[in-house]
């Protein structure tokens, strides 16, 4: 029997067959009016998935390219930076940040937890940072974190919010402009149901000010480079057209939905998995005042190994289920519900799984 797909990581998602069909089409000028109706349509739709009206880069590279641009735009060498770890996206963050030589602290908060308020102000009481870094949905635990308050509290002592959210964006409501979000980072292979490939950043006035005085080494990501060519219609250098194409078509998608639709559906399909996983008796990452709309973690039952699990299920039913990172590899797996993820292919998860424990 011919095994189908079932993929239900946490991206790259499954992508609808519209968006496919029209990335085949041929190549186009790149410096053309073609191009320069696309590259418009497809800024102004991904603006107002951010919900700004701030600049915004599309560029070529999967969501960590998006993460070190936001870096080297706006931080000089020895500039002192936190970073909110909830994950092993935070840690990302610190590495990136720490490549470039930036004085990097971090508050290390318990696997599957967001970020706490009071104790983000605490650590800002004592010390004054330039930028804090942090995640809005963060993917390795399954956690999505209170941005609207983590940003008023950064607000309050003048450091730049700079947000990867990259499996977050779509999944649940991101207000750029009214949270104050200086930099957002998305990417196209989560909520956007496309490939891989392109990362989104916005990019606030205070950025700006910090970009006039930001001395880290940059030059394919340069941001000022970015906008000269963005105000012609163009990219610095040639972008992946086919993605593009793509990109139209996904946000035409987005728009037929409605974006408050889009994050109903999102938390429906996230209650329903947490709903069927603990019906099971199995144990999640995340508690559900915290629980991610992208993505679910949960622990196998005792004496079941998470990634010989996920083997079976892939095996058996051709259900793809991610492994769990860093300190929590090998515990948990995770359920990705996000993008174009309908009830049924929960359904076919939770049946899968429920099978095999
Ligand atoms: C929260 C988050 N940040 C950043 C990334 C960027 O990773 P990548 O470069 O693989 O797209 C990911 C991808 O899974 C993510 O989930």
């Amino acid at each position: 029997m011919i095994q189908k797909q079932y993929l239900m990581i946490p991206g790259p998602t499954m992508v609808p067959e519209r968006v496919l069909r029209v990335m085949v089409r041929e190549m186009i000028n790149h410096r053309g009016p073609e191009f320069i109706k696309i590259l418009k349509n497809v800024t102004e739709g991904v603006k107002k998935c951010f919900k700004t009206n701030n600049d915004l880069f599309i560029i070529p590279s999967s969501g960590t390219g998006g993460m070190e641009a936001a870096i080297v735009n706006v931080l000089s060498e020895g500039d002192d930076v936190l970073v909110l770890n909830i994950g092993a996206f935070g840690a990302r963050f610190v590495k990136i940040l720490k490549a470039f030589r930036a004085n990097v602290d971090e508050i290390k908060f318990e696997r599957g937890k967001a970020a706490d308020v009071a104790t983000v102000e605490k650590k800002l009481k004592e010390k004054k940072y330039k930028a804090v870094f942090l995640q809005h949905n963060e993917t390795s635990t399954g956690v999505l974190n209170d941005v609207k308050s983590l940003a008023a509290v950064i607000k309050k002592y003048d450091a730049l919010v700079v947000v990867d959210s990259v499996s977050g964006l779509i999944t649940a409501d991101l207000r750029t402009d009214e949270w104050g979000l200086d930099v957002v980072v998305a990417a196209s292979q989560k909520a956007f149901m496309l490939p891989p490939g392109l990362s989104f950043v916005s990019f606030s006035k205070k950025a700006w000010e910090y970009y006039a005085k930001a001395k880290m080494p940059r030059f394919y990501w340069d941001f000022k480079s970015m906008k000269d060519f963005a105000d012609k219609g163009q990219n610095p250098f040639t972008p992946p057209v086919s993605l593009y194409y793509g990109m139209e078509e996904a946000i035409k998608i987005l728009e037929e939905q409605g974006l408050e639709n889009v994050f109903e559906s999102h938390k429906k399909l996230r209650d329903m998995a947490r709903t069927g996983l603990k019906s099971m008796g199995l144990k999640l990452l995340a508690s559900d005042d915290v629980a991610s709309c992208a993505v679910t973690a949960v622990f196998p039952p005792e004496g079941v190994g998470a990634d010989e699990l996920r083997k079976k299920i892939n095996e058996k039913y051709g259900v793809v289920l991610a492994g769990g990172q860093e300190d929590l590899k090998g515990k948990i797996f995770r359920i990705g519900h996000l993008g174009f993820c309908a009830e049924t292919d929960v359904m076919i998860a939770l049946d899968a799984i429920k099978k095999e424990i």
